[in-house]
Parts: structure tokens; C-alpha cells; sequence
């Protein structure tokens, strides 16, 4: 959309000086866009200055004209979570506001205070607005625990699901987020591990899950061929989707089981590398 507004037209090689002082003097248009003519740039205005800031501007900027114009609009920002929420939320609660989010696929996985707990349903319908790719969004309740390395987690706006499909790296992902780990916050790690596998290596992917790395380590090296273990048979049905759908089949071979026992019965020596991404246990498995 274009609207007409009155604006300032100086020279290109000036105005960087003039965008710092109408900034200053708090007269810049900042939902329009400026405009570039060939010597030229036309800044648009929210008003005309007044006497005192005309002085400024004829001081400090020898040439400039004061005209209207036709100026194409900026896409607006979509709004933030305290954004929304403002008028919605007691105001010594906005500032608890979690300001991290998991997003997996189309799932929104928040954090909530305690003290904000009571709001739950409206952040989560407050994050559906923020997130437009969001479907749903659930809270956790305490943290990851147990041998699958899960959390509860309850659903407090959008569709009620669990299941979704995450994109990382070029890979595809089907994860139940309710009965298979996963973090898109490994997503870094994840890739910076599988740039480390050299051609023809094969690797060891001890407490696979889903199969973020086992799966991406193939789909980056088409020679290369990873054993993936999981214990969680949830995790491993997802693993086995997800070499199919990433088409890494024959060169990603799941296994259910325990990491332990799998290696024993018939990974002994195989290894040019091993992964072992279970937080604080995997040293017992050495
Ligand atoms: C922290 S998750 C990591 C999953 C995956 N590497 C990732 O980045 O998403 C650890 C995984 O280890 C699995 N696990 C725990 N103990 C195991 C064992 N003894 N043998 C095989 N897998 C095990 C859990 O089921 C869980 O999926």
C-alpha cells in the first residue's frame, strides 16, 4: 500500500547526516519507506517542523527541500508475546513472561512461571497470535526425567496434539513430543557433530532418539553408515519413519535396545566414532 506524505529531499551523500537529525528531532516517518531517486533521497515525515527545528535543519543540512510524496508503506511487524498480552496481564506479571520457546514443527512448547500459571490458557492464545506457524501450544510440567529423557507437558491453546514434523537442516523429522525426546536446541549441535564424519567412516549413534543425528550424518554423507540405538520403542518407531522419509534407508540402521547390550551383541569394533548424547549417564557406558 502507498500513501502520500510530506517528506524531506536532500542530497544521497547527505543523507545519512539528515536521517540522524530528523531522527533526533523525532519528525521521521518510520512506517514508510524512503525513497531513492538517482542524486536523491526523499525521507518521508510524520509532520511539518516546527520554526526551531527548521533553524536546525537549515544549519546543519545547506540543501534540502520540503515536498510531498507518494511513499510505499513498511511491513509492519507482527507484535510481540508482552505486545499482546499488555492490556490482558497484571503489569508486575508482564515482566515473567518466559522469553525462551521451544519450537518443534508447528509446536510451541513453553515454560511457565508459577506465578503465571492462572494465565496459562492466555499466553498460550496470546502465542498462537505472535506465532503464526504455531497449531498448539503446550506448557511443561517439571522437567526431563526418567530412561527415555521425557517430560509431562500439558496443552493450553491451539489443537490438541502432540505430534508434528520438524525441520532441521534439510532433514525432516516426525516426533511425538509427549513420548520421544526432542530439542531444537541441539539443532547447532546436531550439525556440527555430522560435519565431523569423514567419508566411508561408519558411526555409532548410542542414544539415538528420533534420529537427529544419526539421520542428518547420513543425509550429509551418502557413503557413510550409522547405527542408531534407542531404548524408547516410541523414539525408534519415529527413527524408522524418519529414515524413510529422508531417504537414508540401508545406510541408517535402527536398532531397539539398550545401548550396552546392542554394542555387546554386535557392534564391537565397528566404530570410527561413536556419539553418546545422554547427558551426565553416558560416561557410564565407556
Ligand atoms: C537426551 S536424548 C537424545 C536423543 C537424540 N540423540 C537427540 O539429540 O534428540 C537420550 C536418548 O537416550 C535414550 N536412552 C536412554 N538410556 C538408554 C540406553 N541404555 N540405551 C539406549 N538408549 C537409551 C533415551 O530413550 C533418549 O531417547
Amino acid at each position: 500500500m502507498s500513501v502520500r506524505s510530506l517528506c524531506i529531499k536532500i542530497r544521497k551523500i547527505h543523507g545519512e547526516r539528515t536521517l540522524v537529525l530528523i531522527t533526533k528531532l523525532g519528525i521521521i516517518n518510520r512506517e514508510l519507506k524512503i525513497q531513492p531517486n538517482k542524486n536523491h533521497i526523499s525521507i518521508p515525515l510524520v509532520r511539518s517542523p516546527n520554526e526551531i527545528e527548521l533553524g536546525k535543519l537549515k544549519a546543519e543540512l545547506l540543501h534540502f527541500e520540503l515536498e510531498t510524496k507518494v511513499f510505499a508503506k513498511k511491513k509492519t511487524q507482527g507484535k510481540t508475546l508482552h505486545q499482546v498480552l499488555e492490556d490482558q496481564l497484571p503489569s508486575n506479571l508482564l515482566a515473567s513472561l518466559p522469553r525462551a520457546l521451544d519450537i518443534i514443527g508447528d509446536i510451541a512448547v513453553i515454560d511457565i512461571p508459577l506465578e503465571l500459571k492462572t494465565h496459562k490458557q492466555v499466553i498460550g492464545e496470546a502465542l498462537l497470535k505472535t506465532h503464526k506457524n504455531v497449531q498448539t501450544v503446550l506448557a511443561k510440567i517439571g522437567a526431563v526425567s526418567g530412561i527415555y529423557r521425557l517430560r509431562e507437558i500439558e496443552q493450553i491453546a491451539g489443537i490438541k496434539k502432540t505430534t508434528t514434523t520438524h525441520k532441521e537442516h534439510g532433514c525432516q523429522y516426525q516426533v511425538d513430543v509427549a513420548t520421544a525426546y526432542f530439542s531444537p536446541r541441539l539443532s547447532h549441535e546436531h550439525n556440527r557433530v555430522a560435519s565431523l564424519v569423514q567419508k566411508g567412516e561408519t558411526v555409532v549413534d548410542l542414544f539415538a532418539g528420533v534420529g537427529p543425528f544419526s539421520v542428518l550424518i547420513a543425509k550429509k554423507n551418502a557413503d557413510a553408515k550409522v547405527y542408531a540405538i534407542d531404548i524408547n520403542p516410541e523414539a525408534v518407531e519415529f527413527l524408522k519413519k524418519n529414515i524413510r522419509l529422508n531417504r537414508v534407508d540401508n545406510r541408517v540402521i535402527p536398532i531397539l535396545g539398550d545401548a550396552r547390550q546392542a554394542v555387546e551383541d554386535k557392534l564391537l569394533g565397528v566404530a570410527d566414532r561413536v556419539i553418546m548424547n545422554l547427558p551426565e549417564k553416558a560416561i557410564e557406558f565407556v
